[in-house]
């Protein structure tokens, strides 16, 4: 299922990022969420949206930059949620990314989403949900959902 929304600001971005997490939290385990964008498209703003859903506080979700990865300790409904955010920037081999122990680590949180998920995109499960946040103006962007193997809403 391809689900294409437009976002005019900052906000609606976050909002979009509450719904993608909420629609799909009980239905894949690891849940798994790549994103793709330019530089200052959205996608740490998307991040920041998804985490506050999950009541981790998003002044504490920056861009992962020497780190390429964070963790947080979230919840939902009551229960525990261990929400990762990684950015694969920096990245520029799958040996660099097999070294850092990726398949242990998109394994070992409920929750991961990854920005720059399209430099890898054949080491991300087959049950990853793509986002694309595309740059339209100022405040203005295209957000394309697809959801693996769903046809139907
Ligand atoms: N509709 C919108 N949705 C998201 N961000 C918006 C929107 N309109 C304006 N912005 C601004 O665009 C910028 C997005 O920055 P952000 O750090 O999220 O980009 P990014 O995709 O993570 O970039 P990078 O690739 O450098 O990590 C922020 O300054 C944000 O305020
Ligand atoms: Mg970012």
């Amino acid at each position: 299922m391809e689900k294409r929304l437009i976002s005019h600001s900052e906000a609606e971005t976050k909002a979009i990022a509450r719904a993608v997490i909420e629609d799909n939290i009980g239905k894949h385990r690891p849940l798994v969420i790549g994103l793709k964008g330019d530089l200052g498209a959205g996608k740490t703003v998307f991040v920041k949206g998804a985490a506050a859903f999950l009541g981790i506080p998003e002044t504490r979700v920056s861009s992962p930059t020497f780190v390429i990865m964070n963790v947080y300790k979230g919840e939902y409904r009551s229960a525990p949620v261990v929400f990762q955010h990684l950015d694969l920037y920096r990245l520029n081999s799958s040996y660099e990314l097999y070294s850092f122990g990726w398949d242990e680590i998109i394994r070992s949180s409920d929750i991961s989403i990854v920005e720059w998920a399209d430099k890898f995109v054949e080491y991300l499960p087959e049950d990853t949900i793509w986002v694309n946040i595309e740059h339209i103006g100022q405040t203005k962007r295209g957000i394309t959902i697809s959801i693996p193997g769903s046809s139907i809403g």
